[in-house]
């Protein structure tokens, strides 16, 4: 009882409560939550079902041919992966009905495919927006703001991460490093990365987007790629010749004097 009287004293100290009002306040940071479920489990919807015909155009279905062709017959099966993508930017995303396909192309069971598919996230088993946008969360972009930029871009299209707007031009996720964090923060808008934002580029890059003007990928601060954000600190001078830091005799022995053939 005494215990329990002395705790309740305890809790209710300033020095507590500061501490708890403190943790309660810091800023902490999540992902946006992706359930297992969704991620691996198909369910058939009206708008995703076997029973949706899907077919490569005859465009695609030689390049597919031609991806089949690189593997050894009785390894077709390797040639899933592309297949998965050539049908992805076909349809626009990988529905039930583009596995099954990809499964009759390379000969393997229709669960080999899905195996594949719901492994690997690139695939987008839901329909998403004309511009897909990957913004990049991991601890580089986040230390450069990307937190800031992901509040901007869902504020600006009114969105939530995960989301699709309602004109179905936008789809906007939360992504693991895209390996450019020398230009953090970065956002991938479906094959083009755009570098350096600020939240004033970003709005500009969305807006370019929504009125179909094809905003510069790449660095958005002026850098030309992934030189120095301040500019060069090293090699600011002339480069050295081959002859640097060479006895000068031996620079101007003619090839001829030098040779050791007989
Ligand atoms: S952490 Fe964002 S690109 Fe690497």
């Amino acid at each position: 009882m005494n215990t329990s009287r002395s705790l309740l004293k305890l809790t209710r100290s300033p020095v507590v409560s500061t501490w708890r009002r403190t943790l309660l306040t810091r800023c902490m940071s999540t992902s946006t939550i992706r359930l297992s479920d969704k991620l691996v489990v198909h369910t058939d919807t009206p708008e995703n079902n076997p029973s949706i015909p899907f077919e490569f155009t005859p465009e695609n279905l030689k390049r597919a041919e031609e991806i089949v062709k690189k593997y050894p017959p009785q390894y077709k099966k390797a040639a899933v992966i592309p297949l998965l993508d050539l049908g992805q930017r076909q349809l626009g995303w990988t529905s039930i009905s583009v596995m099954n396909a990809v499964a009759k192309l390379a000969e393997i069971p229709p669960m080999r495919v899905y195996e594949v598919a719901t492994f690997y996230t690139m695939f987008n088993r839901e329909p998403v927006g004309k511009y897909f946008l990957q913004l990049c969360t991991t601890t580089p972009c986040q230390l450069c703001g990307s937190t800031e930029i992901q509040k901007t871009i869902e504020n600006h299209l009114k969105i939530k991460t995960g989301e699709t707007t309602k004109d179905k031009l936008f789809t906007l996720v939360e992504v693991e490093c895209a390996g450019a964090c020398v230009n953090a923060p970065v956002l991938a808008v479906n094959d083009d990365y755009y570098e350096d934002l600020t939240p004033e580029t970003t709005i500009k890059i969305l807006d370019d987007l929504k009125a179909s003007k094809n905003p510069k990928p790449g660095p958005q601060s002026g850098r030309h790629t992934c030189e120095p954000a301040n500019g060069y600190t090293t090699l600011l001078g002339e480069p050295y010749g081959p002859d640097f830091k060479i006895r000068k005799d031996l620079m101007d022995t003619p090839a001829s004097e030098g040779s050791t053939t007989a």
